[in-house]
């Protein structure tokens, strides 16, 4: 894939150090110092302002021969493992963005909602503000979809209660949510089950405390999809990827439509 198909593209004109300190080319005074001493072309002619204005999808932007693919925003699909958390930085944890590779974090991507430290699964970094905030949003009703096994025999009692709106321990009553079941293993230590469950909103810790409301806990949990985005069933735990231009459109999409 290339860098600059994954894009949503609404720069114009910026200055020529902000382009290159954001794609990671060294800071502003190393980039004016290259420019100083004649790295920088832009559409094959030396340049000499490193304040210059240039449109970075439209000139070609060059240093030292190498061409500058410019983008803005980056969006990575992290199949989490359990024991990191999801925040950008944290004085005492691991973070999800520890996880990355340093020319990834340059773009300062955050993750696009919460998963617990013990949760695994899909989770969305990206630094487009804009898209994190509408697939957020309350009003846009965005499945997310877990697997989980949890204690104890489900059944139609629990899928019932879930399609009802469970009241969780604050007083709050969730809005309606599928329970499927996929299979009820009991064993000498007491029966498990292992289920699919879909919401539609993100309170805190919402499934562990939909799964408390009806006797159970949640002893394992995993994301695997968010909207009609899938987590990549090869994508191995701990690891991460861009996003396809398709996936990036199956999220788009889910932020018009939901
Ligand atoms: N619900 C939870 O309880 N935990 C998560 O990490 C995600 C949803």
């Amino acid at each position: 894939m290339s860098q600059q198909m994954n894009q949503k593209k609404t720069v114009k004109k910026l200055r020529i150090d902000k382009i290159l300190s954001h794609m990671g080319y060294g800071t502003r005074s190393e980039i004016k110092k290259a420019v100083k001493n004649g790295y920088v072309t832009v559409n094959g002619k030396r340049i000499k302002d490193s304040g210059m204005q240039v449109d970075p999808y439209k000139d070609l932007i060059e240093i030292d021969g190498e061409t500058v693919k410019y983008r803005e925003f980056i969006y990575l699909m992290l199949h989490k493992p359990p024991g990191v958390i999801s925040a950008t930085e944290d004085v005492r944890e691991k973070t999800v963005i520890d996880l990355l590779d340093p020319e990834y974090a340059l773009f300062q991507p955050f993750p696009v909602g919460r998963l617990d430290k013990d949760t695994e699964g899909l989770l969305i970094l990206t630094n487009d503000g804009q898209l994190s905030h509408n697939l957020l949003s309350p009003k846009k009703h965005v499945p997310k979809t877990y697997e989980a096994v949890v204690s104890g025999e489900m059944g139609e009692k629990e899928i019932h209660a879930f399609q009802q709106g469970v009241t969780l321990d604050d007083g709050y009553t969730t809005k309606p949510a599928v329970l499927e079941i996929i299979s009820v293993d009991p064993s000498e230590e007491g029966t498990t089950s292992r289920v699919l469950v879909t919401i539609h909103e993100g309170k805190f810790h919402q499934v562990k405390r939909m799964f408390e409301a009806v006797q159970s806990k949640v002893l394992y949990l995993k994301r695997i999809s968010m909207g009609a985005l899938q987590l990549d069933p090869l994508l191995p735990i701990g690891s991460f990827r861009e996003l396809t231009e398709e996936e990036l459109n199956i999220l788009t999409e889910t932020e018009i439509t939901k």
